[in-house]
């Protein structure tokens, strides 16, 4: 009687133990669900860099140095693991362009016509979505598709358009 009263005190113990370890995990579960990462897009607690990233323009050169980096602009913007801006677009002297996006320029328009202001056309390549939220172009700066370096060689680029 006395042992089995005691096995019975001891499996109490042991659920209520186990019980509260139970418990605390699921409380420390609800805790992670509630600490885990909040969606950026739509939330405006979380700034996106678009937003905090000021854009700096870049150190002016000579005009052979501004050469050098359109060409390699061009050279990012061909690169089809890269900008692969021809996946989408027809540019200059490119292979194989798809339609999917305007050609640029665009019926003889210039891009410094088309974009007065170079800001302009960096904020398009950096993140197309700011203008049209449902634009399938790739948000090359937001998303870290390109360094900020390759960014600003691609914009110097197709502003030379
Ligand atoms: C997956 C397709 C796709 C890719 C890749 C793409 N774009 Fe676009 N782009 C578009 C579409 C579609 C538009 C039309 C505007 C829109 O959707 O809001 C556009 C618009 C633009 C515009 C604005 C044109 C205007 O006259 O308003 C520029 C500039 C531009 N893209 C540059 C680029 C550059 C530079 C790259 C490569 C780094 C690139 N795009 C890659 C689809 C693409």
């Amino acid at each position: 009687m006395k042992q089995s009263l005691q096995r019975l005190l001891g499996t109490c113990v042991t659920a209520g133990v186990l019980g509260m370890a139970v418990a605390g995990q699921v409380a420390i579960a609800a805790e992670h669900q509630k600490a885990g990462p909040t969606p950026a897009i739509g939330n405006p607690s979380v700034s996106t860099p678009a937003q905090t990233e000021k854009y700096v323009k870049p150190t002016s050169g000579d005009a052979s140095s501004m050469a050098a980096r359109i060409e390699e602009g061009r050279k990012i913007a061909f690169d089809r693991s890269k900008g692969n801006c021809l996946a989408c677009h027809a540019l200059p002297g490119g292979d194989m362009p798809g339609n999917i996006g305007p050609a640029l320029p665009y019926e003889g328009i210039s891009m410094k016509q088309r974009f007065p202001k170079r800001e302009a056309l960096h904020a398009q390549v950096y993140n197309a979505m700011q203008n049209n939220p449902n634009t399938v172009m790739p948000p090359f700066g937001l998303h870290r598709i390109l360094t900020e370096d390759e960014l600003e060689k691609v914009v110097d680029y197709i502003w030379s358009l």
